[in-house]
């Protein structure tokens, strides 16, 4: 395997609207990144993915741009973004931007001058089309519900959108539209980035001619643009115009609906393409028929299938990137953990399987701390335009059980996962001196970074400490996955191979006390064995024992 940087490297996420205030006005600024960077270094991650910072109207928080070169008014200036990236490289942490190209906000110039006319220049900078039969042009949906095509007078026709109105899919078929994406990627990458985070980077390549889609509870027509018929070349031109000018880059896809066979696709060694995606099997287990906010309980061995059929299916050809939160998602601990009794141990947990697992770990913001889902009393607490949209339909359709929608919300919803960084326990968890934009979850008094940091045993030292010992240690970055006990349901166990080096990993998932069964071949060979990592007091001596609630082990072996 080709050793490079950013497999060896620990990311980090920030989503800025959530991070640091440094003026008061109650939202996250580059200018609080910058303050806040002592803390990434000592926690020890090499690279930040930051979310957009690009001016926005934020219908979705950014992930709607009206212009590509310039900073949001409320984050700061450029001189402030050159600043903050000065800053991360002068402790060695580079920098992947979000990009955001599948779609452009409507107030982008390039829309208003698109929907002016249809002979407008930039008209085929977006997708347009007559209606059908007095509708819309086909049955596609909104992956933030209702249809994905908004009517405009001026021209009598319609208009793609994938994700809100205010998010317009731009025509990938146009090479001007490439041009434009390939030359604004060379701006950032002039400015000293280190990479990119593709933003819904399987959707770009529409089939021709838009037809219907199999009518589905979410997401009808998908198949007619996830994976679509020019997007292998959309990525390979990417490459050759951007990506090999700078040998250092890294890029990675977010692709919702892949499946490992489709990554090696977009990522294989020698594509020329991307070097990783996210994956999204893991996150969508819960869903049934693919709706996110109709949601069922899942066994453990349907989880630990889902992650280690990856970790099988990339090795030697293609690299995974691993995750347990981002801002789609909600806080870890409370998802798979527990976030009461044992809060702590199954935080620790959760985190030593992703930092032992092959793959690019990315840390979010917050996971570090084990911070919780936040309190959502109504609907009203809510702020998400995905969740909140889904809400209207669901009402609309006449559903007479909000509660089964407000608690797959409560437990899914992605505000969970914007609400304030916790620095301290004074007013507002230390983020700001104003009025957040959103509500600081309650816990702050004592969950937060001031204490952790003042904490030998907290979640902040436990990751800080696999986090270094990952950078030592080849094995876990690069080695094998052989998984034992697939039909376990309370243990994760799996062993890691280089060269002769291996760690076993052991993790209980429940509060309950179980029994470990070291792998025949493991305990046999009597292996000289010490201790890699662990969240309870353990030797390194590896034998048949029990395990505590919610305990990791991990065994260091020749
Ligand atoms: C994925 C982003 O992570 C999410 O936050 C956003 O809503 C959609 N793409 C649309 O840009
Ligand atoms: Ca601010």
């Amino acid at each position: 395997m080709e050793r490079k940087w950013w497999k060896e490297a620990v990311f980090y996420q920030i989503y800025p609207m959530s991070f640091q205030d440094s003026n008061g006005d109650g939202i996250g600024d580059l200018k609080g990144i910058t303050k806040r960077l002592d803390y990434l270094k000592e926690l020890g991650i090499d690279a930040v993915w930051l979310s957009p910072f690009y001016k926005s109207p934020n219908d979705d928080n950014g992930y709607d741009i009206s212009d590509y070169r310039d900073v949001l008014t409320e984050y700061g200036t450029l001189e402030d973004f050159d600043e903050m990236q000065r800053e991360m490289h002068k402790r060695g942490i580079r920098l992947v931007l979000d990009l955001v190209v599948n779609h452009t906000s409507d107030e982008h110039p390039w829309f208003v001058e698109s929907r002016k006319s249809k002979d407008n220049p930039y008209r085929d900078y977006y997708i347009w089309r007559d209606g059908k039969d007095g509708g819309y042009p086909n049955n596609w949906d909104s992956r933030f519900s209702g249809p994905a095509w908004q009517y405009c007078p001026e021209t009598d026709q319609y208009y793609l959108h994938l994700y809100s109105p205010k998010q317009v899919d731009l025509n990938w078929d146009n090479p001007k539209v490439r041009e434009e994406i390939y030359d604004m990627m060379d701006f950032w990458m002039e400015r000293g980035a280190d990479g990119f985070r593709i933003d819904a980077a399987a959707g770009f390549s529409k089939e021709e001619g838009l037809p219907d889609g199999i009518p589905r509870k979410q997401a009808t027509g998908c198949e007619h643009y996830l994976n679509g018929p020019h997007i292998h070349e959309i990525y390979r031109e990417m490459n050759q115009k951007v990506f090999q000018k700078y040998p250092e880059i890294v890029t990675v896809g977010e692709t919702f609906g892949v499946t490992p066979e489709d990554a090696l696709k977009y990522a294989g060694n020698d594509r020329g393409e991307l070097d990783m995606i996210f994956q999204f099997q893991h996150v969508g287990l819960e869903y049934t028929d693919g709706n996110k906010f109709n949601l069922h309980p899942i066994r453990l061995s349907e989880f630990k299938a889902s992650l280690s059929r990856w970790q099988v299916a990339l090795d030697g050809k293609g690299w995974n990137s691993l995750y347990l939160a981002n801002h789609d998602q909600p806080r870890s601990v409370s998802r798979w953990g527990d976030d009461q009794k044992y809060w702590k141990e199954s935080a620790k947990m959760l985190y030593t399987m992703l930092l032992t697992m092959q793959g690019t770990p990315y840390i979010y913001q917050g996971e570090e701390l084990g911070m919780t889902n936040t309190v959502f009393e109504s609907i009203d607490d809510f702020l998400d335009i995905q969740t909140l949209n889904a809400w209207k339909v669901y009402v609309e359709e006449g559903d007479d059980d909000p509660e089964t929608f407000l608690k797959a919300a409560k437990f899914i919803g992605r505000d969970n996962a914007r609400t304030p960084i916790q620095w301290d326990d004074s007013k507002n968890a230390g983020f700001t001196t104003g009025t957040p934009w959103m509500r600081v979850n309650p816990n702050y008094t004592w969950l937060n970074a001031e204490a952790e940091l003042a904490d030998p045993d907290s979640i902040f030292h436990y990751i800080q400490k696999l986090i270094a010992l990952r950078h030592e240690s080849l094995v876990a970055v690069y080695g094998n996955f052989t998984e034992y006990e697939p039909e376990n349901e309370a243990l994760y166990l799996y062993n890691r191979k280089l060269d002769g080096q291996n760690l076993f990993v052991a993790l209980n998932f429940t509060g309950e006390e179980q029994k470990l069964t070291v792998p025949k071949e493991i305990l046999e060979a009597q292996k000289k064995s010490k201790l890699y990592v662990s969240n309870y007091d353990n030797d390194g001596v590896i034998c048949d024992r029990m395990i505590r609630p919610y305990e990791a082990i991990v065994y260091e072996w020749e």
